[in-house]
């Protein structure tokens, strides 16, 4: 069988089973405190998940998935994903995708921490995606099988659901977040980008630049689940003081503005 349908068998054994989650969220760098928003959560850390392997460099951090009532809605919360540059084989990259999908969800929103390159994308604000680059250097449907349920060749024509970027930008309104949506460049990493390799990015196409993300979208839609992408643009990159440490520190600082936008629109869905 394979990794992920044990690793969703065995949750749906740790009470995770019942009713489908409606949607997947996965918590970008920073964020993990907004699993606090689900009631009454059934946990499972991903040390006890089998087929799901420890992130590096999260030693300290909380890894683990929840399920429960989001905002009213029925869902699955990721705290901790895996990113190309751990080295993970490339299908690990969307672990929380398979599981998701495995535990009946349908609707995938993938938040995350980015550096802004367009220049109105300053620390501080948030980007509703509305497309992706590529430049991971992999894909999670690289493999020698795959995956039951995935498309072998999926188009990413509408990667990024076009009705959720609609309802995103809208949340945002609502919340008194207004935002602009753009296009988000996942690279390997994880060294941060020189200036210029953001100009070539810039030039590419990119509005913003990060180091996750790419991977699940692509599995998502290879299951054909509909996909919704928000990132909180914590530096400009490209910087001399770009760090880890103040990616987490922005995110944290900034988990409750993002829930705001969140709410809404996850209420919107119900
Ligand atoms: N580059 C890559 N990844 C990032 C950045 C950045 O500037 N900021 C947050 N994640």
């Amino acid at each position: 069988m394979d990794d992920f349908l044990v690793a969703a068998a065995h949750l749906r054994r740790a009470g995770f089973g019942g009713e489908a989650p409606r949607l997947a969220l996965i918590l970008g760098s920073g964020f993990g405190g907004l699993e606090h928003e689900i009631d009454s959560p059934v946990q499972c850390s991903y040390s006890d998940l089998p087929g799901f392997p420890v992130p590096a460099g999260t030693s300290g951090h909380v890894c683990r998935v929840s399920q429960g009532v989001l905002w009213g809605t029925r869902a699955l919360v990721f705290r901790g994903r895996y990113h190309a540059y751990e080295g993970h084989a490339p299908r690990e990259l969307a672990a929380c995708v398979w599981v998701a999908h495995a535990l009946g969800a349908r609707t995938l929103l993938v938040t995350n921490a980015a550096g802004g390159i367009r220049g109105d994308l300053a620390p501080g604000s948030m980007m509703a995606i509305r497309d992706h680059i590529n430049l991971t250097g992999t894909n999670p449907l690289v493999g020698p099988t795959r995956l039951r349920g995935a498309a072998a060749f999926p188009p990413m024509g509408a990667a990024y659901d076009p009705g959720l970027l609609a309802a995103l930008l809208k949340a945002g309104e609502q919340a008194g977040e207004p935002m602009a949506s753009g296009v988000y460049a996942a690279v390997l990493g994880p060294s941060f980008e020189t200036p210029a390799e953001v100009e070539m990015l810039r030039r590419l196409g990119a509005d913003a630049v990060g180091m996750s993300t790419v991977p699940e979208v692509i599995a998502a839609n290879a299951l054909g689940m509909r996909v919704c992408g928000l990132s909180l643009i914590t530096n400009r990159a490209g910087g001399a003081h770009d760090s880890h440490e103040r990616v987490l520190q922005s995110g944290a600082d900034n988990a409750l503005r993002l829930a705001a936008v969140l709410r809404h629109l996850v209420a919107g869905l119900a």
